[in-house]
């Protein structure tokens, strides 16, 4: 197609300016979902796409959809999208820049007067980092029909506070069903997260799809009693038995490594005294594999773990799996797509699966769907200093724009 471009430099100036909506010390962002600072971030985008002409709508799961019309507007549209949302110490790019980019490609249409024939459709999903929420991409879990909206409303946070009414609250509870329109396509464009790309000096990452997961909250209850007093012998210590456990979750990943990864990245001990054995510890795990048989052992290990801590009889021990998400290929037509875009703009690129879950990984049940990843310094990310360089942003942006036109654009 003719000559395509965007505008890297405002792309970068978009970043920036919503990263300092709950920037942190080290240069990172806290906008954890539905607090007044998602908000705050939310209503920075609503205000930028309608500012580029578009149309913006939520439905009742606080997803927002920015239209940019085409010449058939009975087409369904070609969509793109991520987050914004982000760890309790994120990064500036995870999740944003695939809705940065978004908004970029809409904007660089607009300059070029380019006129497509099927709508294009930025959007972001409510909750894609399940850090505040569980289970994670609840938004676009939903809109594919995984879980129901009355779950999905009923999910707490750590106070007790639910989604769906932390949704109205904050003004993000739109009339919309979750999932009554349609997209043509979903692209979504993000940083790798992981260190291949940088090691391999590539610039683009095509997605070819996504590795499975298994998302636990297990509470273990002891009894709370005296440090100083209690003999070691009749305790019932809570927390001593999750840290076996937690190892166990260790020794679970090393053994189904190294594809296998597994994380208790959360742990939560009462009464949180240094003077009193903890009667009850709650904490997290997050497993993941690439095969699905593999992750089947993983999960059918943990279960075996928590069989063997009851049977010691000292604490009881509550599992519950609160996600299970099968590996995922995407849509052969649209990684194609990618790949295309990325040669055509002369970039170095590879195929890639992805390590981390996406709402792109939910919508490809449904949806024909392709990914893009470019490089972060280090691999690193969920991490407040995760960086990426304007020109690898500027690429998978262009990328984008160009995989979107090939299935918006009938001549394209
Ligand atoms: C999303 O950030 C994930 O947990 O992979
Ligand atoms: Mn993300
Ligand atoms: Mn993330």
């Amino acid at each position: 197609m003719r000559n395509l471009r965007v505008d890297g430099d405002r792309l970068w100036a978009s970043l920036m300016e919503m990263g300092e909506i709950g920037e942190t010390e080290k240069g990172g962002s806290c906008r954890l979902a539905l607090t007044d600072l998602d908000k705050e971030g939310r209503d920075l985008f609503v205000r930028w796409c309608e500012e580029a002409g578009c149309t913006v709508t939520w439905d009742d799961m606080g997803n927002i959809f920015a239209r940019r019309p085409g010449r058939d507007p009975n087409r369904a549209p070609i969509a793109c999208g991520s987050h914004l949302d982000t760890q309790p110490k994120g990064g500036k790019f995870d999740g944003v820049y695939g809705v940065l980019a978004g908004l970029e490609v809409i904007r660089s249409l607009n300059d070029m007067e380019i006129e497509t024939d099927a709508p294009i459709e930025v959007s972001v999903w409510t909750n894609e980092e399940g850090a505040r929420f569980a289970p994670s991409m609840i938004g676009s879990g939903v809109f594919q029909g995984t879980y129901s909206t009355e779950y999905a409303h009923g999910t707490a946070d750590l106070d007790g506070l639910t989604l769906g009414d932390e949704l109205a609250r904050i003004g993000y509870l739109g009339k919309e069903k979750c999932g009554d329109r349609t997209f043509g396509a979903f692209f979504e464009a993000h940083i790798e997260q992981g260190p291949i790309l940088e090691a391999e000096g590539k610039t683009i990452g095509v997605v070819t799809g996504g590795q499975g997961l298994g998302w636990y909250d297990v509470t273990v209850t002891g009894q709370d009693s005296h440090a100083g007093t209690t003999p070691m012998t009749v305790r019932r210590d809570a927390m001593m038995a999750a840290a076996r456990l937690c190892l166990s979750v260790e020794a679970i990943a090393v053994k189904y490594g190294p594809q296998g990864v597994a994380t208790v990245g959360q742990l939560v001990v009462s009464p949180n005294s240094r003077n009193t054995v903890p009667g009850e510890v709650t904490f997290t795990v997050d497993m993941r594999h690439p095969d699905i048989e593999m992750l089947k052992g993983m999960d059918a290990e943990l279960h075996a773990a928590v069989d063997a801590e009851r049977l010691k009889e000292i604490v009881s021990v509550e599992m519950e799996r609160v996600a299970y998400e099968m590996p995922m290929i995407f849509d052969e037509a649209c990684v194609d797509a990618v790949r295309d875009a990325a040669e055509s703009c002369g970039y170095s690129h590879r195929d890639i699966a992805s390590g981390a879950g996406h709402d792109a990984c939910f919508l490809s049940h449904i949806l024909p769907v392709g990914m893009i990843f470019v490089p972060c310094a280090d691999g690193i990310s969920h991490n407040e200093t995760e960086a990426a360089t304007p020109e690898d942003l500027a690429a998978g942006c262009e990328v984008l724009l160009r995989a979107m036109l090939s299935r918006a654009v009938d001549e394209a």
